[in-house]
């Protein structure tokens, strides 16, 4: 059984989104995937299955909603996790102690502390690499061989641009399998797959679910067969996504293109208003013409999503604005209705340490915005206010 698209994967994106689930269940027509909270499956007879025999391994909801997510990436196979972590964890889990993975060295906190706190004592050799040695890839020859590629683009949350095409060549001269977390701009924007791509990893507790109430994490792989090793690892491992979460993102997803479109629109305008604001000092957003990246950004992506980044002139005045600002959120996350803002030294990148921190840009005075889909004037007017001395 599946999520059954009669339309053989010629729909847009838009369309397949807004009836995700909607044609599965034949009995009841049921337009809203049923939620299944069940563990386990009735057998028909000895050595006999229905599909389902036991949640950990599968689960109606949560296979439809991988299905739906696997066709909307372009890859074989998607796997569906309680975390955007439990999905990094899983990835990793790919290769063997001694073996050598290239990490960009721009990455989500968190990643950084997997990295860092377990897979490093657990024998995996770690070497960071920069955006821009993804612009000279014979910079990366003195690396030698290795087995894995992990990138961020555009990373968090400084916004950098990653070239995927110069990854991914790399990376099949040496057999590597390439990575890429897509959080920030999702297969909407971004097709890392179709650039080549082995894997795209989210946390889509961000923009998938975009409504900031389901913790979850996916992995779209481009081939069945790792696809496989993917859902064998979780199946052993266990960390799978329930089903009522299942049902959540699958109801978040449907509204995806229309979020982001507005996000993105909003996210623009911001970001050209704080760029003429004089108590900003520099403004992050792949989508301005004068980042330094914006051209290989715009060869691979579709939009520049609805994330961006600024630091002030006056670092001293930072806490002052957290305390000042009335209709932005000040909360860790991202990618949700809601606009939400962040300081990252003292939240998402706490655990990086200070000399990381300051080489990669994440300064005191630098503030993430996730721009969300209020009116963009009463969130620019929220910031001048929070921004004035
Ligand atoms: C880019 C990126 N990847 C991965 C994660 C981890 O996801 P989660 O918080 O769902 O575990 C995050 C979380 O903020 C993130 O921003």
């Amino acid at each position: 059984m599946s999520f059954r698209d009669p339309f053989h994967n010629s729909l847009e994106i838009e369309s397949l989104l807004a009836q995700a689930g909607s044609r599965w269940d034949d009995r009841t027509g049921s337009i809203s995937m049923p939620i299944y909270q069940v563990t386990t499956f009735r057998h028909p007879g000895l050595g006999e299955s229905t599909g389902f025999d036991y949640s950990r391994t599968s689960n109606p909801t949560r296979q439809v909603l991988e299905e739906v997510l696997a066709t909307a990436e372009g890859g074989s196979k998607a796997v569906a996790f309680p975390s955007g972590m439990a999905a990094v964890d899983c990835f990793l889990r790919l290769f063997k102690p001694g073996e050598k993975i290239l990490v960009l060295e721009d990455l989500y906190g968190g990643t950084w502390r997997i990295l860092e706190s377990v897979f490093r004592p657990w024998g995996l050799q770690i070497q960071y690499i920069s955006c821009e040695d993804l612009e000279y890839p014979e910079r990366l020859s003195r690396h030698g061989q290795f087995a894995g590629l992990f990138l961020e683009t555009p990373t968090n949350p400084t916004l950098k641009i990653s070239n995927i095409a110069n990854a991914v060549s790399l990376a099949k001269s040496h057999g590597a399998i390439v990575a890429v977390d897509n959080t920030f701009l999702t297969f909407c924007l971004q097709r890392p797959l179709d650039l080549g791509a082995d894997l795209v990893v989210y946390s889509s507790s961000k923009y998938l679910g975009g409504h900031n109430d389901v913790l979850s994490g996916v992995l779209v792989a481009k081939t069945a067969e790792l696809g496989e090793r993917l859902a064998k690892l979780q199946n052993t491992t266990g960390a799978v996504l329930g089903p009522w979460d299942s049902w959540l993102l699958l109801r978040g997803l449907k509204t995806l293109p229309l979020r982001l479109k507005q996000q993105q629109q909003n996210a623009l305008t911001i970001a050209n208003w704080l760029l003429s604001h004089p108590a900003v000092a520099d403004v992050f957003y792949p989508g301005l013409p004068g980042h330094p990246s914006h051209a290989v950004h715009q060869s691979q992506a579709s939009g520049a999503g609805g994330m961006l980044s600024f630091t002030l002139r006056n670092p001293a005045k930072a806490a002052t604005v957290l305390s000042k600002v009335k209709l932005w959120l000040f909360a860790e996350s991202l990618g949700g209705v809601e606009s939400l803002i962040t300081l990252p030294v003292k939240q998402t990148h706490a655990d990086v340490p200070e000399a990381t921190r300051i080489h990669l840009g994440i300064v005191d005075s630098l503030f993430r915005l996730s721009v969300g889909i209020e009116n963009a004037q009463d969130l620019i007017q929220d910031l001048a206010q929070a921004l004035e001395d």
